[in-house]
């Protein structure tokens, strides 16, 4: 059995995104299309979970994301990721999408989400993850809303696996 690697401050993996829209990204009302900014915030979840975990991660679930408002072609988004809490293989990550207004120099808030990443060897084998050190309040209060989050995370995995298992010899195209 090999030992655990050794706990890091949540500063130490935080990491940051900077995209400008493009018409390309754009749905039809020349708005963000919601799933290119699910895609940002997989990439900027994944840089933290895998500076954490010193490892290849995989996404496992995005378990909560608000779109709170549109982004727009020309913006510039913002994109800042954080392990809230480390478990033993996995861990959650969460994102926060943000516009610059760079004249004003104002930022608004336009997307919250909530990742969980696992983390693998190459073989694609769940290894153990450090523990994270939570320094300040803001990250004290979201380590403890993590250990909630995945209580009813696990219960949803339980309760859909067990689902799976009486439904799946019906299942057909
Ligand atoms: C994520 C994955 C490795 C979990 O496999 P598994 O057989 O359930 O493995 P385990 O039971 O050992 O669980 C490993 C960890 O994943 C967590 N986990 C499993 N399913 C999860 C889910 N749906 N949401 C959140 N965490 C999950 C477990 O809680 C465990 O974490 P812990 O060690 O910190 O307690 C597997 O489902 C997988 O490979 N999925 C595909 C991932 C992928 O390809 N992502 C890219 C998107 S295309």
């Amino acid at each position: 059995m090999t030992e655990r690697p050794k706990a890091s401050p949540v500063c130490a993996s935080q990491s940051e995104r900077s995209e400008i829209v493009f018409p390309a990204d754009a749905n039809a009302l020349g708005n963000l299309f919601g799933g290119r900014l699910m895609q940002f915030i997989d990439l900027v979840g994944a840089t933290a979970a895998s500076r954490h975990a010193r490892a290849f991660t995989i996404t496992a679930s995005m378990d909560h994301l608000d779109f709170v408002a549109p982004v727009h072609v020309g913006d510039l988004l913002i994109l800042k990721s954080s392990v809230n809490r480390a478990f033993r293989t996995s861990m959650e990550i969460g994102v926060r999408a943000m516009v610059e207004d760079f004249r004003a120099q104002t930022l608004r808030h336009v997307s919250t989400a909530y990742l969980t990443y696992v983390a693998v060897d190459v073989n694609g084998q769940p290894i153990e993850v450090p523990q994270i050190v939570p320094e300040t309040e803001h990250q004290i209060r979201r380590y403890e809303d993590a250990g909630h989050r995945r209580e009813l995370r696990y219960a949803e995995v339980q309760r859909k696996r067990e689902r799976r298992s009486i439904l799946a010899p019906e299942w057909h195209l």
